[in-house]
């Protein structure tokens, strides 16, 4: 079997990836040092593919703890490097921290993947690097406007440390993804996002406010120039977005790269504005949402949304689930989850 080393595979996307990459037949092994999620999340991958994962706890940041475990593993065949922090809000009050983490344990890897010669690595990149973008929909050679925040510079250096080390490391290859806005959960209802601090992002402030965790929510500004003056983004289901990472190792490990480093966006395509997205939400949950227009929140581009056509000609990459799934599928999991909650 091929052998796969997911960082931050107890995170939100990390564990989804996990799911997808058991499912195409690979083997996964998780560094995760749980600081921003618990090792809960490995029971639901058990559940749904039969298959246990190894989850070592360790700092990414700690290179001799990071070099250990590679040496256990001499046969990986491939990197996925999602663990990072990733709240803008707090790289604003934190940036050290955040180029710290970020960075620091990037190097790490790629050390890693030097010294015991794994071949591929994918790293998780953002649209953030993309910036306030002049036109829409941006493409992979939009050129990269001055980060909003710290934790959107740390993805711009991250993927220029990448292109480095491939130029210096001929037999390396590597993938930049960038996503868009991830969301929704796994169809199962058994894991999806469980932010440990308030959420902040739309879709589980959407389904926190409609189960009763908050008594309304704010669709922050209806004044942009946009069809209903909402903000538009592109949220891609976080099953779609998993499925990009495994359709990427499948390109590396048949040598179907055109470079030994290349960029994709990963979105949906098409944007939602804030209502679009809601209405999208009642529509599939049957739930009528209370929800208030309130002043625009500082630092919010007006849209972005990807051109994904380079996934799907050179990847074989196609969403398959729509904004009304991400919405149905967020819905049943903050409904399974508080549940537990609950009792
Ligand atoms: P997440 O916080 O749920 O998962 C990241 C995981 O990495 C966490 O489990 C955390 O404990 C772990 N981690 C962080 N630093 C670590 C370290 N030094 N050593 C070991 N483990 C560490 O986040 P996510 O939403 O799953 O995001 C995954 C990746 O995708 C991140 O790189 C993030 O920046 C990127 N991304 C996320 C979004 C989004 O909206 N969720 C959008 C674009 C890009
Ligand atoms: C989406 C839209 C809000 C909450 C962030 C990061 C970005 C990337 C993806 C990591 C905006 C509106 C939200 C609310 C609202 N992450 N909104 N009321 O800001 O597009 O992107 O996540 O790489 O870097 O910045 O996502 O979900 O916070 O907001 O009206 O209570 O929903 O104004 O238009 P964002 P978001």
């Amino acid at each position: 079997m091929k052998k796969v080393l997911v960082t931050g595979g107890c995170g939100y996307i990390g564990s989804h990836t996990i799911v997808d990459l058991i499912e195409n037949g690979f083997e996964v092994i998780s560094i995760d040092n749980l600081s921003n999620s618990t090792a809960e999340p490995l029971k639901a991958i058990k559940k749904i593919t039969g298959q246990g994962v190894r989850n070592y706890k360790v700092d990414l940041c700690d290179a001799n703890k990071t070099r250990k475990i590679f040496e256990k593993h001499p046969d990986l065949v491939g990197i996925v490097h999602f663990a990072a922090l990733k709240s803008v809000e707090e790289s604003v009050f934190q940036p050290l921290r955040y180029f710290h983490n970020n960075l620091g344990s990037l190097l790490n890897v790629l050390s890693c993947a030097k010294e015991f010669a794994v071949p591929h690595v994918i790293f998780s990149s953002s649209c953030s690097v993309y910036g306030n973008a002049d036109d829409l929909p941006v493409t992979e050679q939009t050129p990269f406007k001055e980060a909003e925040c710290p934790y959107a510079r740390t993805k711009q250096m991250g993927e220029q440390i990448i292109g480095d080390f491939c130029k210096a490391n001929p037999k390396a290859s590597a993938i930049l993804l960038r996503y868009f806005n991830p969301a929704g959960a796994h169809e199962s209802a058994l894991m999806g996002e469980s932010p440990s601090n308030r959420a902040t992002n739309l879709v589980p402030v959407i389904t926190e406010t409609a189960i009763g965790k908050r008594d309304s929510m704010t669709v922050f500004g209806d004044d942009y120039d946009t069809r209903d003056g909402s903000c538009v983004r592109d949220y891609i289901h976080v099953m779609d977005l998993a499925n990009a990472h495994t359709k990427c190792l499948e390109y590396l490990l048949g040598n179907k790269n055109k470079q030994n480093c290349e960029v994709f966006n990963v979105g949906l395509g098409n944007g939602a504005s804030v209502l679009e997205a809601i209405h999208a939400f009642e529509e599939a949950s049957g739930q009528k949402l209370n929800y208030k227009i309130g002043p625009r929140r500082a630092g919010d581009v007006v849209a972005i949304y990807a051109n994904r056509d380079k996934a799907a000609d050179r990847l074989g990459w196609q969403p398959k689930r729509s904004i009304k799934e991400i919405m149905k599928t967020a819905w049943d999991w903050e409904m399974a989850r508080t549940g537990n909650l609950n009792g």
